[in-house]
């Protein structure tokens, strides 16, 4: 199930996951009131952390609660954190609450912050679906318009993705007001005539770290990208659709619905961003 010695980090101590434990009045036990952050580490080197970490910065000011760390403590912290693990390749969840408190919506006064971490094996796509794509399925996006905020209050989110696993497929695509928005754990990009067609990112979103990634991959191979809101029907006529996160990469859709979609197999747009963004990440050394 899981590593009860694997070592976690917990309120600036690093202590085995068996024993880390929380009171039940944490406010993100209560109330999902926290926010987090999944950064990939490749061979011990976390990918874009400066990133992360200021987006880590926007969803706390987003949710007003102050940063518990400057960005040096958060990179000492989490550098320490992978260099505990067994494992080269890392995915380094970390999630602050607002702490431990009397049960009251309203903000609790001089309460500490929870500060939680832990380092879990990265876990790519394999190979075949990289190869042969991955199936989603269409669902209205209901969450709320906050969509920007990282935080840890995702029932809406996980409704969403078990729509997708009660259908065998690996993600629910979404639409709000009939534009694509995401998906209910990554970004989803177009491709039409060649273009990579990106919608905004607004409050409706998340601003993906690996959206960005494969945006910059794209070009430096020479493929345009636009950023647009992108009307369902069109979505649904593209010549390509992908997902893309921190723990996906990028990935093709070649069903959607139950049907094939693109002709059923990867585009030859991904393959050559896919291959960029290969060759950019950390490299084993
Ligand atoms: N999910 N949109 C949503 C709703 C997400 O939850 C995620 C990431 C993304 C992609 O963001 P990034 O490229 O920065 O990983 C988009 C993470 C991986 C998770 O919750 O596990």
């Amino acid at each position: 199930m899981f590593d009860v010695d694997q070592v976690v980090h917990l309120n600036g101590r690093l202590v085995a996951l068996g024993e880390a434990s929380v009171p039940v009045l944490d406010r993100g036990f209560i109330y999902g009131d926290g926010v987090y952050e999944v950064v990939p580490v490749y061979v011990r080197e976390p990918f874009r952390l400066p990133q992360h970490l200021a987006r880590l910065a926007h969803s706390l000011a987003g949710v007003r609660m102050d940063n518990p760390h400057s960005d040096a403590q958060w990179e000492a912290i989490i550098r320490e954190l992978i260099s505990r693990q067994p494992f080269a390749d890392q995915a380094v969840y970390l999630q602050i609450t607002r702490g431990v408190a009397r049960r009251d919506h309203s903000f609790p006064k001089g309460v500490a912050p929870t500060v939680f971490m832990m380092a879990n094996p990265l876990p790519l796509p394999p190979r075949e679906q990289v190869e042969h794509g991955v199936a989603v399925v269409t669902a209205v996006d209901n969450r709320w318009h906050r969509c920007d905020l990282k935080t840890t209050s995702l029932v809406g989110n996980v409704l969403l993705r078990q729509l997708a696993t009660d259908a065998g497929a690996a993600e629910t695509m979404l639409f709000r007001d009939g534009y694509l928005t995401e998906a209910s754990a990554s970004n989803v990009l177009v491709v039409r005539g060649g273009t990579v067609v990106v919608p905004p990112k607004d409050h409706h979103i998340l601003p993906g770290i690996t959206y960005d990634a494969t945006i910059e991959f794209a070009r430096a191979v020479g493929v345009p990208v636009v950023t647009r809101p992108v009307p369902q029907a069109e979505a649904l006529a593209a010549d390509e659709l992908w997902l893309s996160s921190s723990t996906k990469e990028v990935l093709a859709i070649t069903r959607v619905d139950g049907k094939a979609f693109g002709g059923g197999t990867p585009g030859p747009v991904f393959r050559k961003v896919w291959a960029s963004f290969q060759r950019h990440k950390p490299q084993a050394r």
